[in-house]
């Protein structure tokens, strides 16, 4: 997830593009650029590192020409730098372009150009574009970029500047947002509204499949192919601290909200009729054959998702797994060899205990595999293989989005290590790969039912002591229910295997101490069932977590959630959403600090 820019209109344009990249930084902040028209062509700068970093570059030296654009990025294909940044220009600097999303067949493109005798100097997908548009310009930049549209496949807004057409900008949007802003003699695109509010609260907000040409007086949109479209003014009420938030009280809730695009970014490229492709992890089947123990290692939430990547890992690949909270892991002389794959999993990829776990795997012999949402971040440098989760930055202190995308990147290396080892049917593996395109579909059905959990959430204001109960999987998940609701909302919460709760906890259900019964593994449902009517018969109140066309729950809870449909294997993916929800609205109703809750860091870099 980036942040894009562009101006076109009567003031100096490089103040206002490097504004609203500040505005834009919450969405990524590892290097940003950006490049103007010159007397000579196009005037480019771009630096590594945050937004200061490409001020300080800038200096007050600078073009003052009226039209622009700019990029602040959050790395997808190739590592933080200079040469990596965007804008990207082709061979003769004719074009610059900047990009948010994933080009999927940037490979091919790139091999494509490369024998067309273009030279392509940075590790990213985006470059391809202003390479194409090179190829295909014969005098007319909105006919040469609707021919790269269709040479292109993935998630792209973008906007490209040519030395050729110096008074026109033209902008694109499919699976990534854009916004246009309607300025008096000026406009403005950007990834979002907060990049434009200091100048206009007039937009449009594009489409997938729609294209904006920007001049001095006029914006006009098109679809892809050309036919003009009528878009609706949309008055932004909104003011600049809100818009950051795309209008959510807070980052939480946002990423909450997130969720369907970050699965469904995580899940781009990766997935084919025969199963799962991961191009970035370097073993051949051989090498997987050969391991005969993984281990997976994390903190907090990502060792929540460690715990359902164990379930899948020896169901699916047969090879037994033992999940450590990385603190733990170094200090009990872990059986470690060279026929041992270490998974560590880490959102930032910064934590200290997870790092320093993955130094001592590799030191004992082991091939490590991270799993981390931060390209660049220390984990991914260190690990021999990386499987990045495309979340985008997340804000929040409390982990949402890159906790769904771990248990992604935890399906997608549950099933390549399948397919390695031949352990699973190709019936089966595409029975998940088409239960897992209809995740993100599926995220926002139950993102639609966030009234009904709000409404829920109001009665554990004075709430005291909580329980989450599960088996299998679903112990799992409330595992990371019961984290959110702690870390936020300050209420204490405990996760049990539903079958356990008799061995002792029990003696502490009362009418006082609401359980959260999840009951979506089915082959455990009616242990599960009985487990959560002894709860009941303490007089607890009880929430059940359900996949639609559950007929009986109801008759043993006080409420229900359901769910819809899925395969059980992917089941937490769904679960864990209600119960995101259910500790965000009680955290709010108890007047907590959501995003930063107290004694708590977004990455805790130290032991
Ligand atoms: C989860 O909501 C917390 N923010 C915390 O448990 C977090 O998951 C843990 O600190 C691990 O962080 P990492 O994924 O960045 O390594």
């Amino acid at each position: 997830m980036c942040g894009i820019v562009g101006y076109i209109g009567k003031q100096t344009a490089i103040p206002i593009l490097v504004e609203g990249l500040k505005k834009l930084e919450y969405r990524g902040y590892d290097s940003a650029g950006v490049a103007v028209l010159d007397q000579d062509g196009i005037f480019v700068c771009k630096s590594v590192g945050k937004l200061v970093a490409l001020e300080d570059k800038l200096g007050d030296e600078y073009p003052s020409t009226s039209m622009g654009i700019g990029h602040t990025r959050w790395a997808t294909h190739g590592r933080p730098s200079d040469l990596n940044a965007h804008p990207h220009s082709d061979c003769a600097g004719d074009f610059a372009v900047v990009h948010n999303g994933i080009i999927e067949n940037y490979m091919e493109l790139r091999e494509w150009l490369v024998e067309q005798g273009h030279r392509l100097v940075s590790e990213t997908d985006t470059e391809v574009l202003p390479h194409l548009v090179e190829h295909f310009y014969q005098g007319d930049l909105v006919t040469a970029v609707r021919k790269v549209l269709g040479k292109i496949r993935g998630a792209f807004a973008m906007v490209v500047l040519s030395r050729s057409d110096p008074d026109k900008l033209v902008a694109v949007r499919q699976d990534s947002p854009l916004v246009v802003g309607l300025g008096d003699g000026e406009f403005f695109v950007a990834s979002d509204i907060p990049a434009i509010l200091n100048h206009t609260r007039k937009t449009y907000i594009l489409a997938d499949g729609e294209m904006v040409i920007l001049t001095r007086n006029r914006a006009e949109v098109t679809d892809f192919q050309g036919n003009p479209l009528e878009k609706d003014v949309f008055e932004v009420k909104w003011d600049a601290v809100a818009a950051e938030k795309g209008g959510y009280e807070h980052f939480m809730l946002k990423e909450i909200h997130e969720q369907p695009r970050a699965i469904r970014d995580t899940l781009l490229g990766r997935l084919s009729e025969y199963g799962v492709e991961l191009q970035e992890v370097d073993l051949t089947a051989e090498e997987v054959n050969h391991f005969r123990k993984v281990f997976i290692v994390a903190c907090g939430t990502a060792w929540h998702a460690g715990l359902v990547g164990k379930s899948l890992i020896e169901r699916w690949a047969r090879i037994p797994v033992e999940v450590d909270i990385a603190s733990e892991f170094r200090y009990r002389s872990p059986l470690i060899d060279q026929e041992t794959l270490v998974v560590v999993i880490s959102q930032s990829g910064e934590t200290a205990d997870t790092l320093a776990a993955l130094r001592e795997a590799k030191r004992l012999g082991a091939h490590v595999v991270a799993v981390t949402n931060v390209v660049g971040s220390s984990v991914s440098r260190e690990a021999h293989d990386v499987i990045y989760t495309w979340a985008g930055p997340e804000i929040a202190v409390a982990s949402t989005k890159a906790y769904t995308t771990q248990l992604v990147g935890m399906v997608l290396f549950g099933l390549y290590l399948a397919q390695a080892k031949g352990t699973l049917s190709l019936e089966k593996i595409q029975a998940i790969v088409t239960a897992l395109k209809e995740l993100p579909g599926q995220a926002q059905e139950v993102l639609h039912r966030a009234a009904v959990i709000e409404k829920l959430a109001k009665s554990f204001v004075k709430v005291e002591d909580t329980f989450f109960i599960g088996r299998g999987l679903d112990w799992a998940v409330a595992m990371e229910g019961s984290l959110k609701l702690k870390e936020i909302s300050y209420i204490h919460a405990e996760a049990y295997a539903a079958g356990e709760l008799k061995h002792g906890t029990l003696a502490l259900i009362t009418e006082e101490t609401p359980v959260i019964g999840i009951a979506t593994q089915m082959d455990v449902y009616e242990k599960t069932l009985s487990n959560i009517k002894e709860v009941k018969a303490r007089d607890a109140k009880v929430i059940g977590i359900a996949f639609e066309g559950n007929n009986d729950i109801h008759k043993s809870v006080d409420e229900v959630i359901y769910l819809p449909k899925t395969v059980s294997e992917l089941a937490p993916i769904l679960t864990v959403i209600p119960l995101q929800l259910l500790a965000y609205y009680a955290s709010v109703a108890r007047g907590c600090d959501v995003d930063k809750p107290r004694n708590l860091a977004k990455s805790v870099t130290v032991e």
